[in-house]
């Protein structure tokens, strides 16, 4: 069996404590942090920028897993990587040149990653798995935490998984909304490698015991 992995979103952490949050995921045995940036332009919220993400780097052993939200990712992806993202993730709906963006954001050492709309269909993406590490099927409509889980954008998991063995490819698949106790078994069945979960991770006490009691329950 394969490898699961768990990447919780500090969008649901405490803001004002990050370092602390961190710290305390990383204990409860996260794998990789999962940081939503959102322009207020791709998406109707706004989050967080480059500092902050270098900031995170400064304070964190885990790898980045940066999930764009932004138009025109081409842009930033320059400072994205000057800020220490290891998988930057961008959205197929987000500009003109995919190709291109995977290709600068493999040139500058990261790890490509590609993702999707609930509402986009898999075609769009088709032409580019075999540039990336990385494809996010997004299971809420990107935006905000909190979110109920859509179960209709599992096919497209499971189409993902038989598409990468017939065509000897080697992306990891990850899923990102509505993430929790119930719908995560769903998600592994499915065949995922990469579970991202934010309030399903950050809620109830803030001890690191805690958090990984809920990581445990989504693996
Ligand atoms: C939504 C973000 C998610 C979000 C997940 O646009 O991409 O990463 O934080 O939050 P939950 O797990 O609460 O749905
Ligand atoms: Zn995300």
């Amino acid at each position: 069996m394969n490898k699961k992995y768990i990447a919780p979103s500090l969008l649901s952490s405490d803001f004002a404590d990050l370092k602390t949050e961190i710290a305390k995921v990383t204990e409860a045995g996260a794998h990789l942090l999962h940081v939503d940036v959102m322009d207020g332009h791709f998406v109707p919220n706004l989050t967080i920028g480059m500092p902050v993400v270098k900031a995170i780097k400064g304070v964190s052993k885990l790898p980045l897993d940066v999930h764009l939200m932004i138009d025109k990712p081409e842009k930033y992806i320059e400072e994205f990587a000057k800020a220490g993202s290891d998988f930057l993730t961008i959205h197929v709906e987000s500009t003109t040149t995919v190709k291109d963006c995977l290709i600068q954001i493999r040139k500058l050492k990261m790890k490509p990653g590609i993702t999707l709309r609930p509402k986009t269909k898999l075609d769009d993406i088709k032409p580019f798995l075999a540039l990336i590490d990385l494809v996010l099927i997004m299971t809420v409509e990107p935006g905000f935490g909190g979110q109920e889980f859509m179960h209709d954008q599992l096919e497209k998991v499971s189409w993902l998984k038989s598409y990468r063995d017939k065509n000897k490819l080697s992306y990891l698949i990850q899923i990102d909304g509505g993430v929790n106790e119930q719908t995560a078994q769903l998600c592994w069945e499915a065949g995922a490698d990469v579970l991202v979960a934010g309030s399903a991770i950050f809620s109830g006490e803030k001890t690191p015991e805690n958090y990984r009691a809920n990581i445990q329950k989504l693996l």
